[in-house]
Order: C-alpha cells, then sequence, then structure tokens
C-alpha cells in the first residue's frame, strides 16, 4: 500500500489536511439524511446556527494506527460512538446511529488510507463533529444537524514526546460544574479551558490540573486527558461524578493495571494532597497517551514526582497500551477491530 510522502518524524498533535472528509445532514425532524465524502476543505454554515451561537456541538477522537500485522486498526472504536451517542444526547441533538458511525469512520480512513503514518510513527487522528446547523435565535435546540469527520495525520500531543509533564493546579478556574456537561465531549467544556490554559503555558507549564468545583478538595482532570495517581500498588484516578470526562484509555488502563500489573484500582475521589505525593503520576488519554507528569505546582510550591522521571509502572501501562494499540503484543481483551 502506497503511504503519503510526509516528513513523519516532525509531526506533533496539528491539522495536517488530508484528502478528503464526510458531511451528512439532518431533514428537519432529526432523520439523517445519505451523507457523502467531499473533497477537505472549508463548510459553509448559517450565521444563525446552533452551534455557532449557543454551543451546541460536541466531537469525539479517535486514531487508526497501522499495526504490526501490516493492516489499519481502531482502538475500541464502539466506545466512541457510544460516547459520541451519550453527549449528543446531553445537549438535545439527534444522535448519529452507533452502526452508522463506525461505518462512516472507516469509510473516511479508506479514502485516506496512505495518510495513516508507518508503524510507530505517529496515528491517524479521526475527529467526528456533530453540531446544530440549522437556524435559531431563542435559546432552543437547533432545526437540523450535521455529522462531520475529517482526519489528520499526527504525532505526540506534548511538544518533546514523552518527557514528564510540568503541570499547575488551578483554583482560580474551573473546567466543568456538577451536573453540568463535563461529562459530554460537548465543545464548550474546551472553550471554558482556553484561557487557564493560555495562562499556565506563558507560566511554562504544559497544562493545567482542575478541581472539583463544590469544594477544591480533589483533583478532576487535565483539560485534554484522566488523571492517575500511584502509591505503592495501589492505583487511583477520580471517580465518574458527572463532571470528568469518562475516558476510553482510563477505562483501559484501569483494565491494564488490575489484569496485567496485579495493581489494586480505586476509582475514588482522589484528594491531591495525595496525588502530591505520590509514587507515579499520569495522565491519559487517546492524544496524550499514558503521560508521566515530573512536576505539579500548587499554591507556589512545585511538588516533584518520582524526580521528574517516567515511572516503571506507567511505562508498562503506557507499553502495554500502545502494543495492543499496534498490534505488536496479542489483543486478548478484544479491544481491536480492522479497517
Ligand atoms: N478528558 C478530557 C477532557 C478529554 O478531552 C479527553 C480526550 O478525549 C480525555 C479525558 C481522555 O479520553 P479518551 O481516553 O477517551 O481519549
Ligand atoms: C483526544 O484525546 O482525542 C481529545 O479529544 C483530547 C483533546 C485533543 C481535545
Amino acid at each position: 500500500m502506497k503511504i503519503q510522502n510526509l516528513d513523519w518524524d516532525q509531526l506533533g498533535f496539528n491539522v495536517n489536511p488530508s484528502r478528503s472528509m464526510f458531511i451528512a445532514e439532518t431533514d428537519e425532524d432529526g432523520n439523517w439524511k445519505p451523507g457523502k465524502i467531499v473533497p477537505y476543505g472549508n463548510i459553509s454554515i448559517s450565521p444563525a446556527s446552533g452551534v455557532l451561537n449557543y454551543g451546541q456541538g460536541i466531537f469525539e477522537g479517535i486514531k487508526a494506527f497501522r499495526s504490526a500485522k501490516d493492516r489499519i486498526v481502531f482502538f475500541r472504536l464502539e466506545e466512541n460512538a457510544k460516547r459520541f451517542a451519550a453527549s449528543a444526547a446531553r445537549v438535545v441533538m439527534p444522535p448519529v446511529p452507533q452502526q452508522l458511525f463506525i461505518d462512516t469512520i472507516h469509510e473516511v480512513v479508506k479514502a485516506n488510507e496512505d495518510y495513516v503514518p508507518p508503524i510507530g510513527r505517529g496515528a491517524l487522528y479521526i475527529r467526528p463533529l456533530l453540531c446544530g446547523s440549522g437556524p435559531v435565535l431563542g435559546v432552543s435546540p437547533a432545526p437540523s444537524y450535521s455529522f462531520i469527520v475529517f482526519v489528520s495525520p499526527v504525532g505526540p500531543y506534548f511538544k518533546g514526546g514523552v518527557k514528564p509533564l510540568n503541570l499547575l493546579v488551578t483554583k482560580d478556574y474551573h473546567r466543568a460544574a456538577p451536573k453540568g456537561i463535563g461529562n459530554a465531549k460537548a465543545i464548550g467544556n474546551y472553550s471554558a479551558s482556553l484561557y487557564p490554559q493560555r495562562l499556565a503555558k506563558a507560566r511554562g507549564y504544559d497544562e493545567v490540573i482542575y478541581l472539583n468545583a463544590a469544594n477544591e478538595k480533589f483533583v478532576e482532570e487535565v483539560g485534554s486527558a484522566n488523571l492517575f495517581s500511584l502509591k505503592g500498588k495501589v492505583l487511583k484516578t477520580p471517580r465518574l461524578a458527572g463532571s470528568i470526562l469518562p475516558g476510553i484509555t482510563r477505562m483501559s488502563v484501569l483494565r491494564l493495571a488490575k489484569d496485567k500489573l496485579g495493581l489494586k484500582v480505586e476509582e475514588t475521589d482522589l484528594e491531591l494532597e495525595e496525588m502530591l505525593t505520590a509514587d507515579e503520576v499520569f495522565c491519559t488519554g487517546t492524544a496524550v497517551v499514558v503521560c508521566p507528569i515530573g512536576r505539579i505546582a500548587f499554591d507556589a510550591e512545585e511538588h516533584v514526582i518520582n524526580q521528574n522521571k517516567m515511572g516503571e509502572v506507567t511505562r508498562e501501562l503506557r507499553n502495554l497500551l500502545t502494543g495492543i494499540q499496534t498490534e505488536r503484543t496479542p489483543d486478548e481483551f478484544g479491544w481491536i477491530t480492522s479497517l
């Protein structure tokens, strides 16, 4: 199979345009009309659309990998399909039926197969979007919707690959409120994180750690990834109490830690103090994979975790996950499907 002649080792997590994308629209009753693959490029949208006026939009993040079996594979794609439907329901949009979601992802990747990086040198990032594209003026759900899928070859999310991250705990901002939309992959959650992220980056941090809005005692997540903290043989991650995104990597890492490494895993209220004195801290996500956290700043104090080095458990979990994703190790949990 021919592969595009891109400089794969220079890829970061940026938009690298591909050949084509997919667009489907609903009729005014919210029923999906047949969609089509079109050349990658700009779309036109009503200035009165629900998404532009009231943020009625959600997205997903998925990777397609070239694998050791010389094929293109997806990791737990049906979980993204389920979460897309759950997020859609939360902001009152007609869900994309799960089989249509999966078939569409396959169709777009097939049409852009040559943009999937060589094994171990990145992935094809798949970005499904669902938004209210019909016009509204009063605050209400839009009359019609668009489902768009575009793809982009990507490399590491953070500059410098997997070097330990330097994160800032903020008490000045919250990402999401209890009973809000934090557990949906709704676009508004990400606009809320841009300003705190900008401030953190200006001070030299890679990203922000958010605390729970109710009393700021417990850690929630990073703006783009879930958090984990290891002490001895116990691996803890914040429980899904409504304001945290239910990460698919999170769910998979919990399983790998328990079944493959014999760790005790706990989904619990995770106190900031506990995380600051942990043996290892890392974050997980489709974009970030499993990424060590080496320094956490809080209240003008810097806490160094594991001497600012990637810990052994973090490394093992990362290797277990990427081994399965690239089919270098057997897929004993049935997480892989191929194009
Ligand atoms: N938390 C947030 C806010 C995210 O945007 C993501 C990315 O999707 C995650 C966590 C990790 O989720 P997943 O592992 O499903 O990619
Ligand atoms: C992902 O991990 O795929 C995400 O969606 C996180 C971020 C890039 C928004």
